[in-house]
């Protein structure tokens, strides 16, 4: 263990972005500007800062509508990992959202699940990334599939009511930011005059990562045959790990595995939200 003499904890905002952008990039996450810009500003961040000046740990905490709260963003250089930096912050964001009555919910990498499992954190379900790389092979319309357009203001209400009992708590402020993030992947699907499901995406720092998708298969496989139609790849999709049909669809298209993740709440109890109605979660660090 390295000496961690002079090391301190402390809040982070935008006057650390650099240093939170090299966090990470040290793990090849995707996150860019705008996503620790939006995350600084809806959460609360606290990092650990060497002697020397060097940003060499980072937690984030994004609460979503009074019940619990993303856990976001657990990140450690390289060479200063296994010093215990990631535990201390863990425990300071547990302490503060149980303080606030806010349940800490966690997307798990393989690495950070051994940390989060010690800290009293317990698997619900699962879901992984896959990356297009290249075009993507075009897709067939099928019949059935609804009408997919672009979405409009007078959308939101509909998307607001699908994504709330989905996604367990109201994000509207999230789903309004992506909205403008990736314009092209900003999509609903239509049947019978009634939003069956919406697409939203963002940019990023290796690749546009597409997601939440909330909808039942042939709207969710219409909508995704639409994005990829009009988003230049590279792409990530993080894909809930019950669509095994959709997975499949995917795969056709040309996306392969990348790495998984597993939802853990903090103590004993199901994951927020109804996973059956979600197809593609915003991303680890979000929901
Ligand atoms: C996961 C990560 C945040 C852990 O940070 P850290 O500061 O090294 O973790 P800690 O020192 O607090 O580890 C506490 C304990 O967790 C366990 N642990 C931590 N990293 C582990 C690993 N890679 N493999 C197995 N066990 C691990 C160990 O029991 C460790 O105690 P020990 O060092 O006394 O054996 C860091 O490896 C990292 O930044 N990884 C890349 C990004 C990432 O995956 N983050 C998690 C997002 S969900």
């Amino acid at each position: 263990m390295e000496n961690t003499k002079g090391a301190f904890e402390h809040p982070l905002g935008e006057q650390h972005l650099a240093g939170c952008l090299a966090l990470s990039k040290s793990a090849n996450w995707n996150q860019n500007e705008n996503d620790w810009r939006w995350m600084l500003a809806f959460g609360n961040g606290r990092g650990i800062t060497l002697a020397d000046g060097t940003l060499a740990a980072s937690a984030l905490v994004i609460p979503y509508g009074g019940r619990f709260a993303w856990v976001s963003m657990v990140l450690v250089l390289p060479e200063h990992r296994r010093n215990g930096y990631a535990t201390r912050l863990l425990r300071a964001a547990i302490a503060d959202l149980k303080s606030r009555g806010l349940a800490p919910i966690i997307d798990a990498t393989p690495a950070g699940h051994e940390v989060y499992a010690q800290e009293g954190f317990c698997d619900t379900w699962g879901f992984r990334r896959y990356a297009l790389s290249g075009p993507a092979v075009r897709a067939t319309p099928q019949p059935g599939w609804p009408v997919v357009r672009p979405i409009t203001e007078a959308d939101w209400p509909q998307i607001l009511a699908l994504d709330e009992p989905a996604f367990g708590a109201s994000r509207e402020a999230l789903l309004r930011a992506l909205a403008g993030r990736l314009t092209e992947s900003a999509l609903v699907a239509e049947s019978h005059r009634r939003i069956a499901g919406f697409l939203l995406g963002r940019d990023g720092r290796e690749a546009r990562q597409i997601g939440p998708l909330v909808a039942g298969l042939p709207a969710a496989t219409a909508l995704l045959a639409a994005a990829l139609e009009c988003v230049a790849p590279p792409i990530y999709a993080d894909i809930v790990d019950r669509e095994a049909l959709l997975r499949g669809w995917l795969e056709a298209r040309g996306f392969a595995f990348q790495r998984p993740f597993t939802r853990m709440v903090h103590g004993a109890g199901p994951a927020p939200g109804d996973e059956s109605r979600v197809m593609l979660v915003a991303g680890p660090e979000l929901g």
